[in-house]
């Protein structure tokens, strides 16, 4: 059975970001959760506009003051409820959501 788990609930800071790496379709990748209190949301790590990721290094994203998520090549910004572009390049787009869960403390893909 695939190894699910992503990381805890702990390590991505309430209303904010982080990475982790997961088997999406059978590959291996990088993936962006966003925590809002208890609730883990997670989208591919790849900006719709030039399939670039999202961070500026690993594990660091840009959030703007009003807690969108902000990609770090263009600007393009992101709401973090359905990961649609609200403003910059790709507006209208949207990020490839990724199902998860979160289970005793712990993020795991479903
Ligand atoms: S690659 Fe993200 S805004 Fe261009």
């Amino acid at each position: 059975m695939a190894k699910t788990r992503l990381t805890t609930l702990s390590r991505i800071p309430d209303g904010g970001f982080a990475e982790a790496e997961g088997l999406v379709d059978g590959t291996l990748e990088s993936l962006v959760l966003h925590r809002s209190g208890a609730s883990v949301r997670a989208w591919l790590n790849v900006c719709p506009h030039a399939g670039r990721r999202l961070d500026w290094a690993p594990g660091e994203f840009l959030k703007s003051k009003d807690g969108l998520l902000v990609c770090a090549v263009h600007g393009a910004s992101f709401e973090t409820v359905g990961g649609e572009c609200v403003a910059g390049p790709c507006r209208g787009d949207h990020l490839r959501a990724v199902a998860v869960e979160v289970r005793d403390d712990e993020v795991h893909l479903l």
